[in-house]
């Protein structure tokens, strides 16, 4: 399955060279099944071995998974009772031949807890992917990964659903914050590397939600209508260039149609595309409540996942007794049962949950250093009229105001959402519609940032106001030298925003604050876009999506000053709705169980390549993010060939020590003008130091994908380079000449 050879590993960007060399493993290594031998069999001989062992009571037991007991559901009599560490997975193992029972667990923020165990005292709520998104730096989403892997393991769970693959395409989608970000090519690479440091621990890690999963909308009626070409060029791309860094255990299908055909039973996605073309080797589980029909493992599927929500959801389960009443009328073929069940195998020998020592050593202080070190580099300073830093040696009148930041920081809800431990600082219920509307909470994280504040800030007297009314908030503000105002919005699953105001009046509470202290800074919590109609009144926007349990604190170092500010955007803030490429979104607002369809007319020209092809400026740009320090770019140099390289020095010009993350970009190319990133890297530097960068582009982002060979081609020509701060912000250009060629597939 493995797509790069040593030689084509090395061209790829250093973005990815980083990624892979983090593993601990030389690149090529990673992926590559064990030579095969009597004594050191691969995991698919393996699999075939333990398969062709296995009675067809026990192949059947492991295609299918049940939900833990949950509000919706009480527990199943198939799970036995002894068996406590029960989550969003449970499939019985098959002790005779060593396989060991699979148990699964949400998700990519940490070991989620929905009530299923009472007696967990919580885990490391990591921040949202969306802010590892930000952070641009792979090696961090690995260290998170290790993490979050090392808690599955003490916990039992061999399975994480981790690794939201899902392109921000729509700015109203409620999990955006479970996905990395709205460009293929960054989404990948640290979406692999998440993957890649929970499976160094021995445990099984989900690409989801495969795929065009991009709105909450009646997510289970919704069609989502792409051009298949254009598909290929973005959605999939993430998701065929995080596989082959990573070789993820199992990928996770949608809820929704692809250009009507329901992503869990589309053969051409799963059998042509993922499994055909790409040479995956592990398995497709469902997500849970995604199949109406047995005929699904015909077309791709190979486990049926939390059957139960499957029974709600359609009427019954498909993968049990109606799939062996196939199998025995002969409608079901033994050969591919077996495959589906060798898969399984093949993924749990490939990453060695069979293997399991003792529990590894969790240093949960140490988890919490990950957690706030990600929320320090993924936290994006969006505005500075020289209002930040604060310093930290006056004694400053400060008010702080709204967003519960005298309680903790807030999350994202839905299955992601993570109990931290010792329990929410609160827990506000929202509710809503929808079987998600249960889960849609405001949760809070302690520390809260006005505590934090407080010891970052010792000489400053510090005031918290509720920010109740808009009124009582601008009193507080006026009585203090810095206004500190919080922007809240609770966003997940089950739920696109209808807007990118913020909720309970707060635009008209930062409104009127900033109307009477001009000295006003914006922290926001969310995990989209905001339309922040009080941009212009304020002098500084901090943009701190859902930033996990340490979240009060990475704010606090980084309004100080103590953290350098280095977070770049992975998703484009419009200026408003009407600038995207849906202004309306079709069936918002429909009630539950309403056929929708949602057409992705953009294309592959998804965030800032929508933003550049439609000549429109957005509030914020994709990869915008500013710093305490400056820096400057010199020297560019693009040589062409197979693929584009360019070779620049990044120079620190201010006083302060910071980190930059330098962006390069294909701005035109033979056949039209086209945007795509190509490469990015962070480069820290001290003051005055400067640093020679080089990167090297992944061809397919170069190549357009030809329908009629099934392959990728470069068109023969000069590809137009700008080396830029964002994708709005081009500092320097080249140009390099391209071979034409067929490539891949
Ligand atoms: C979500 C998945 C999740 C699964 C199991 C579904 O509702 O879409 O992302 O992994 O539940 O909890």
């Amino acid at each position: 399955m493995r797509k790069f050879s040593r030689r084509q590993f090395s061209k790829l960007t250093s973005a990815a060279a980083l990624a892979a060399s983090t593993t601990g493993l030389p690149a090529f290594a990673q992926t590559t099944s064990a030579p095969s031998n009597f004594a050191n069999p691969s995991p698919d001989d393996r699999a075939h071995a333990t398969e062709a062992q296995m009675t067809d009571d026990e192949r059947f037991s492991l295609i299918v998974s049940l939900l833990g007991p949950a509000s919706i559901v009480p527990r199943d009599p198939r799970i036995p009772a002894d068996v406590k560490n029960v989550s969003a997975g449970y499939t019985s193992g098959v002790p005779r031949l060593g396989i060991p029972a699979l148990q699964s667990s949400d998700a990519s923020m940490g070991v989620t807890n929905p009530g299923y165990r009472p007696d967990d005292k919580g885990a490391t709520a990591f921040p949202a992917s969306i802010l590892v998104g930000s952070s641009f730096n792979p090696q961090l989403a690995r260290e998170g990964g290790v993490a979050i892997g090392r808690e599955a393991r003490i916990r039992g769970f061999n399975i994480m659903l981790a690794g939201g693959m899902n392109l921000a395409r729509d700015v109203r989608n409620g999990r955006n914050y479970e996905y990395y970000s709205e460009d293929p090519w960054v989404s990948a690479v640290i979406g692999a590397e998440a993957v890649n440091g929970i499976q160094s621990q021995n445990v099984i890690s989900t690409l989801k939600h495969y795929t065009l999963n991009c709105n909450e909308t009646n997510r289970h009626w919704l069609d989502a209508v792409i051009d298949p070409v254009a598909h290929r060029e973005s959605d999939l791309l993430a998701f065929q260039i995080a596989i082959e860094l990573s070789q993820p255990g199992s990928i996770m299908s949608g809820y929704n149609k692809i250009n009507g055909v329901y992503a869990s039973g589309d053969p051409h996605l799963l059998n042509d595309v993922l499994k055909g073309a790409w040479g995956y080797k592990g398995y497709v589980m469902s997500d849970w409540g995604a199949v109406p029909e047995w005929e699904y493992a015909l077309r791709g599927l190979d486990q049926e996942s939390g059957i139960q929500l499957d029974v709600k959801q359609w009427g019954a389960e498909a993968f049990t007794d109606k799939l062996k009443t196939a199998y025995r009328d002969g409608k079901f073929p033994k050969e591919r049962l077996s495959d589906m069940v060798r898969r399984i195998l093949r993924s749990a020998y490939a990453v060695g949950i069979d293997k399991w020592g003792p529990a590894p050593a969790v240093d949960m202080a140490k988890h919490n250093e990950i957690a706030l070190e990600i929320a320090r580099q993924g936290i994006v300073l969006l505005k500075n009229d020289g209002a930040l830093p604060l310093a930290t040696d006056r004694p400053l009148k400060i008010a702080v105001i709204g967003g519960y930041s005298q309680q903790g920081v807030i999350s994202g809800t839905g299955s992601g959402a993570v109990n931290p431990v010792g329990g929410f600082a609160g827990v506000i219920k929202i509710g809503g519609a929808g079987v998600m509307g249960g889960l849609r909470n405001l949760f809070l994280f302690p520390p809260s940032p006005v505590e934090e504040l407080k010891k970052a800030l010792p000489q400053a007297q510090i005031e918290f106001d509720p920010g109740y009314t808009p009124a009582e908030a601008a009193l507080t503000a006026k009585r203090s030298d810095v206004v500190i105002a919080f922007g809240i919005r609770v966003e997940g699953e089950g739920f696109d925003l209808p807007d990118l105001s913020l909720p309970w009046g707060q635009d008209a509470v930062i409104d009127a604050v900033a109307s009477a202290n001009p000295n006003t800074i914006v922290v926001l919590e969310t995990g989209n876009p905001v339309s922040m109609p009080w941009r212009d009144k304020v002098k500084a926007i901090v943009q701190a999506w859902y930033p996990g349990q340490a979240g009060g604190e990475a704010i606090a170092d980084i309004v100080t000053g103590k953290v350098n500010p280095s977070g770049r955007l992975p998703i484009t803030f419009p200026a408003s709705l009407a600038q995207t490429p849906r202004p309306e979104l079709s069936g918002l607002g429909t009630p539950w169980g309403t056929p929708v369809t949602i057409r992705y007319d953009e294309g592959a020209e998804v965030g800032y390549r929508w933003y550049a092809q439609k000549s429109q400026k957005p509030l914020y740009a994709f990869g915008h993010g500013l710093s305490y320090t400056n820096f400057s770019y010199s020297d560019l140099k693009v040589s062409g060939g197979e693929t584009v390289t360019a070779t620049f020095t990044v120079t620190n010009t201010g006083k302060v020590a910071g980190t930059d993350v330098p962006q390069i970009y294909l701005t035109d190319a033979p056949g039209g003008k086209r945007m795509r990133l190509l490469g990015f890297e962070r480069v820290a530097l001290q003051p005055g130091e400067s640093r020679a960068v080089r990167l090297t582009a992944e061809p397919r982002l170069l190549a357009r994908f030809d329908a009629k060979v099934s392959r990728w081609r470069i068109a023969e020509g000069a590809y137009q380079i700008a080396l830029g701060k964002s994708a709005s912000d081009m500092v320097l250009t080249g140009s390099g000449d391209l071979k034409g060629r067929l490539f891949g597939k």
